[in-house]
């Protein structure tokens, strides 16, 4: 067996021991199937001295990502560090223009840089590959670029944050509150290094961006994703939804519509029953959906150390294999600038308010919703003790802008107390 492909690996955290943990694992059978010995060669972390549970013997050390991107005894260089500035980004540089190839797992690096770096790869004649970056070990990328690339995809939709869906699948299961399963996901080692990225949705909307630029042939276009988290969802939220036969989920939807793309990542009701709606715990899940193929449905670990290696390791098995795609699936000069179109579909919504409890109230809501020309289709007021009642109302479709302007009137009825709660309720 000849040419070998030297690896080195910037990060040794999760997934870059992970890496070193299939490579030393399955040797033999990556080997095999590349047709070539796959070797690490050198690594690069901030601490030398801390154990990571593989043996680093005969690897070289760099402290920084960037002198490790250059070396000229790589071919390959992996970037598992985080982060979408800093070292990760000029390590990233810095490789392409070196001559080597990238596979990277950082969705964040990829959905604020990912044109410009689409760019960069094929002007030095390199590939950067990111298969880990979305769903973990769901290959969802291969999925869309290879396996869908006759397709004109019509909708992507996805639960792509673990942390998320497990947050929300423990309020129903242990009747416990948002903060209580925050804190067990910080116990658990779940959350990002800053958990706003997973329970405000960004995490899961720089995923959506991605996938968005291979289903539409268009830029990344991170800044357009609407983004709404998780943490305004209420025990309360989690019973109403359950007793209309129906799971929140932090959910995101990319779809080409006649005004422009839209991309969104919100919570939003999925019947309990579709493929979506039964989702539990970590597990991520996407739907693609192609003219001539139909719907399809990916679920799988969305995290994790030999998930999200396994993901790494299979685009390093593509580089060595000669497998070379284009990093979004098409020369990123063919891909188009997105058109966003802001909530431009309209959908029937979920509304929580906590109305004042005495006459005329219901009615001046009503009123508001029916100037704003929404329709009601359910509504139900939920026994109280205090002198604001919970209230349901379930619309008829309305677009998200209109919806919010009436949510804006709403405060000046004198009858609504503290913000309405406004969820999609999602065809799936
Ligand atoms: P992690 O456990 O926090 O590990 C990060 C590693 O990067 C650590 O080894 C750290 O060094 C190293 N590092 C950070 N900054 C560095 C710098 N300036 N110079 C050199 N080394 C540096 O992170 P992770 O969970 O493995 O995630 C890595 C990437 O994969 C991220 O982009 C993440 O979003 C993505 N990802 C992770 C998962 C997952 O399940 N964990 C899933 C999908 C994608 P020290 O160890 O010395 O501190
Ligand atoms: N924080 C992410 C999640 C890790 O919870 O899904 C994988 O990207």
């Amino acid at each position: 067996m000849t040419n070998e492909l030297r690896l080195g690996i910037a990060g040794l955290g999760t997934v870059g021991s992970g890496v070193l943990r299939i490579l030393r694992d399955n040797a033999e059978l990556i080997a095999a199937r590349s047709g070539r010995r796959i070797t690490p060669v050198a690594v690069s972390a901030r601490d030398r001295s801390r154990d990571r549970g593989v043996n680093l013997d005969g690897l070289a050390w760099e402290d920084d990502p960037t002198a490790l991107a250059r070396r000229p005894d790589i071919d390959l260089f992996i970037e598992v560090m985080g982060g979408h500035e800093g070292a990760a980004r000029a390590s990233t540089e810095a490789a392409l223009a070196a001559g080597k190839d990238v596979v990277s797992a950082n969705k964040a690096l990829l959905a604020h840089h990912g044109q410009a770096l689409a760019l960069a790869a094929e002007s030095a004649g390199r590939v950067i590959r990111f298969e880990a970056a979305v769903a973990g070990g769901i290959p969802v990328i291969k999925a869309l670029t290879e396996g869908l690339a006759a397709n004109r995809i019509t909708r992507v939709m996805g639960v792509m944050n673990g942390t998320c869906n497990y947050i929300l699948t423990r309020m129903e299961e242990t009747g416990q509150g948002y903060n209580v399963l925050f804190e067990e996901c910080a116990r658990l080692g779940y959350l990002e290094a800053d958990p706003n990225l997973d329970v405000g949705g960004i995490d899961a909307g720089h995923k959506l961006s991605l996938l968005s630029a291979i289903a539409f042939g268009t830029q990344v276009d991170f800044a357009n994703v609407e983004i709404e988290g998780i943490t305004a969802i209420t025990l309360d939220d989690i019973r109403h939804a359950g007793d209309m036969g129906f799971r929140i989920k932090l959910l995101g939807v990319a779809q080409m519509t006649g005004r422009g793309l839209e991309q969104r990542m919100s919570p939003c009701l999925v019947p309990a029953g579709s493929p979506l709606g039964q989702l539990q715990g970590g597990t991520n899940m996407v739907v693609l959906e192609g003219d001539a193929v139909g719907q399809i449905v990916l679920r799988g670990p969305g995290a994790g150390s030999g998930p999200t290696a396994s993901a790494v390791m299979a685009d390093v098995i593509d580089i060595a294999r000669g497998i070379r795609l284009p990093t979004f699936g098409q020369p990123a000069a063919t891909l188009r600038a997105a058109r966003a179109a802001r909530a431009a579909v309209a959908a029937p919504y979920y509304l929580r308010l906590s109305l004042q409890d005495k006459p005329g109230a219901l009615a001046k809501v009503a009123r508001v919703l029916g100037d704003a020309g929404i329709s009601i289709d359910r509504m139900r007021q939920y026994g109280h003790d205090d002198t604001a009642a919970p209230v349901l109302i379930v619309t008829h479709k309305c677009t998200r802008t209109t919806l919010d302007e009436a949510i804006a009137g709403l405060a000046g009825t004198g009858v609504v107390e503290g913000p309405p709660v406004a969820l999609r309720i999602e065809a799936v």
